[in-house]
């Protein structure tokens, strides 16, 4: 079924585990996805990125969410990922997104909370929630890392905006990490403690070692990201089906391995964030 952010939050929070969220680019990402939540009975977030809705990829990709999420048995919200404006977030929910991201962390702090409270807003009209962005979580191919998010500012972010769940720079960053990361657990508790338990946004999830997200999980991350990993676990077996020499030419029945490819993936995270057996 299809439902918004608020929603599968609000299951996190009650059952103590973070909702995995999946980037999807094609139907056969989405179809992997849900297979893996519908398997598992978990509630999930299937979410993109703002360059999919500026091309046509997001006019065809956006239905085929929607139709996904709707024939569901379990929860599953369309969200947009690290939006940039007020344009993107107001064409994803033209699409029909139940969640969005305004992701303002690259702006000062002061102009990151006008405009994501101006999103907040807009949004709660149409009972769309919003993640927001303090404290900026980059790529691995980054020189370093910016500074962390800190518990004061959070708190001042939180209270001004009213987002529903909160993007933090505790450790990740986004792509193929060179080393492990590792959290700083000690934050996000005391992020949590200042915001009276803000549901806190974990990006960068591909590579992060299995025992770390247990600990963030354990320490107040409610929503969990995944992306870079999708990605490879759908073209390394594209690749690995391409070397076969009685691969099927016909192109829906060359996907169906790499469709399970993703399903199996997500279905190690499921359980990873504790999420399998939620769905309500
Ligand atoms: P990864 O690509 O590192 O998994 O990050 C996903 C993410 O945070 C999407 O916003």
């Amino acid at each position: 079924m299809l439902v918004n952010l608020k929603t599968v939050l609000s299951l996190a929070e009650a059952g103590g585990f973070a909702v995995p969220a999946f980037n999807v680019y094609n139907m056969e990402t989405v179809m992997g996805a849900v297979r893996a939540a519908e398997e598992l009975r978990a509630p999930v977030i299937l979410q993109v990125y703002p360059r999919l809705m500026k091309e046509e990829t997001g006019y065809y990709l956006s239905p085929v969410i929607l139709a996904a999420a709707k024939r569901a048995t379990v929860p599953v919200c369309f969200h947009l990922d690290h939006g940039p404006s007020e344009l993107e977030t107001t064409r994803s929910i033209r699409y029909g997104a139940t969640g969005i991201m305004l992701d303002g962390s690259t702006l000062p702090f002061e102009e990151n909370i006008a405009l994501t409270k101006r999103v907040v807003d807009t949004c709660a009209y149409l009972d769309v929630q919003v993640e927001g962005e303090l404290g900026h979580v980059g790529m691995t191919s980054d020189k370093e890392m910016d500074e962390f998010t800190t518990p004061e500012d959070a708190k001042i972010f939180f209270e001004r905006t009213g987002v529903a769940c909160l993007a933090v720079a505790v450790g990740t960053a986004h792509g193929r990490y060179k080393k492990p990361p590792k959290l700083d657990v000690d934050r996000i508790r005391a992020i949590r403690e200042a915001t009276g338990g803000a549901a806190l946004v974990l990006h960068g999830g591909s590579g992060v070692p299995d025992e770390e997200i247990k600990r963030g999980v354990a320490a107040g991350i409610r929503k969990m990201n995944f992306a870079t990993d999708i990605c490879y676990a759908f073209l390394d077996s594209c690749l690995e089906e391409l070397q076969k020499p009685d691969r099927p030419v016909a192109v829906d029945s060359f996907m169906k391995r790499p469709i399970e490819a993703v399903k199996e993936f997500c279905m190690t995270r499921i359980k990873l964030v504790g999420a399998d057996g939620k769905a309500k």
